[in-house]
């Protein structure tokens, strides 16, 4: 078991390792003191988790209450924030109780934001039960939903108070879903450690997930620490997902959200790379390929049926533009990214650079 400190304030640990959904109860106790707890899940993840949470919280003291909506990004949205709301008044929470989050990304950004509007603000832990929550979402306080003109553009920061990363759920993962969360995994590697993206070349993901969310969560805490509120270097951790989020819209999130960064990532690699945005020594010329490679041996697109026209449309409606501006992230070695601000107008030009159909 490993436990990574995230010094925000308040400071909070995630703690990675086996079997704790079992335990979770009691490993919570010091961060949250026994209380009633809403844990929020959706209709994938309940069936197989719900009862051991809620008995291990029930043994450990908690009052526990549960409510599920249906799975996936399409529930994202005012509608099942509604729901989760008048669920948490009926059940009278209070500021002293919680809301835990058990599932993937959209279950996390879900009960998130509704614990951050709920009587202002109460607090919420996070149980994430897939890679791409393990290594990204869970993590850093960013809570959202998705209005009809874009992904996440309704959302609070909000730190959890404890996050509990059961590498367990990870087997019950069906492959495409654990390739999602390898796209944040990648991204990382390329954003912050070629060390780390040489796993993956290497095949470690598959063969131990802990490290490499240990890893990923490392680094996300440093980032989050200096830059809570997204005002400058944690524009980074956005690699990949400003044609990712247009990518997902052009679907009518159709696509996941992992896939569609994967892709993402892949088109601003190959633009750097053909920009001369790339470090121009040497072998960095083919770190654009070793990134396409990587994504495809993890089981995932490195291209898009959708024009770059489409894509450039849909992200203006991206929250990293500013007036007429737009901040990308480009790659310049496996390892460096940089923060570019480009006029809008220059969007697709950039998209339209790296695209490949
Ligand atoms: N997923 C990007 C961030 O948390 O900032």
């Amino acid at each position: 078991m490993q436990t990574i400190p995230v010094n925000t304030n308040p400071a909070y640990a995630v703690t990675i390792g086996p079997g704790l959904l079992k335990k979770c109860g009691q490993m919570l106790r010091s961060a949250v003191p026994p209380c009633r707890a809403a844990v929020i899940t959706d209709s994938i993840v309940g069936p197989l988790y719900l009862e051991t949470v809620t008995e291990s919280l029930k043994a450990a003291g908690y009052a526990a209450a549960a409510f599920a909506f249906p799975a996936g990004e399409g529930s994202k949205n005012l509608s099942t924030l509604s729901d989760i709301l008048e669920f948490l008044a009926k059940e009278r929470l209070t500021r002293t109780d919680c809301l835990i989050a058990l599932g993937g990304g959209v279950v996390g950004d879900m009960a998130g934001f509704a614990a951050a509007c709920y009587l202002r603000g109460i607090r919420c832990v996070q149980l994430p039960t897939t890679l791409l929550s393990a290594v990204d979402s869970s993590v850093g306080g960013k809570t959202a939903i998705d209005l009809k003109a874009g992904k996440n553009l309704a959302g609070a920061f909000l730190q959890p108070a404890a996050v509990l990363c059961d590498t367990d759920c990870l087997r019950t993962l069906p492959p495409e879903v654990f390739a999602g969360g390898a796209a944040e995994a990648v991204k990382t590697g390329v954003l912050c450690d070629e060390s780390l993206f040489a796993l993956f070349e290497g095949g470690t993901l598959e063969a131990d997930p802990a490290e490499v969310i240990a890893r990923c969560v490392a680094y996300k805490a440093g980032v989050v620490e200096r830059d809570e509120k997204e005002q400058g270097e944690r524009k980074l951790l956005n690699l990949g997902h400003t044609v990712g989020h247009a990518i997902e819209k052009c679907s009518g999130y159709a696509i996941p959200h992992g896939h569609a960064v994967a892709a993402g990532l892949a088109i601003m690699a190959r633009a750097s790379a053909r920009l001369g945005w790339m470090s121009p020594e040497g072998l960095r010329q083919n770190d654009a390929e070793r990134i396409c490679s990587t994504l495809r041996l993890t089981g995932l697109p490195v291209s898009t049926e959708y024009a770059p026209e489409a894509l450039a449309e849909a992200a203006l409606a991206d929250k990293k533009r500013s007036g007429d501006a737009i901040t990308i992230v480009v790659p310049k070695e496996i390892g460096h990214c940089e923060l570019m601000n480009i006029p809008v107008s220059e969007l697709l030009f950039v998209i339209g650079t790296g695209w490949e159909a």
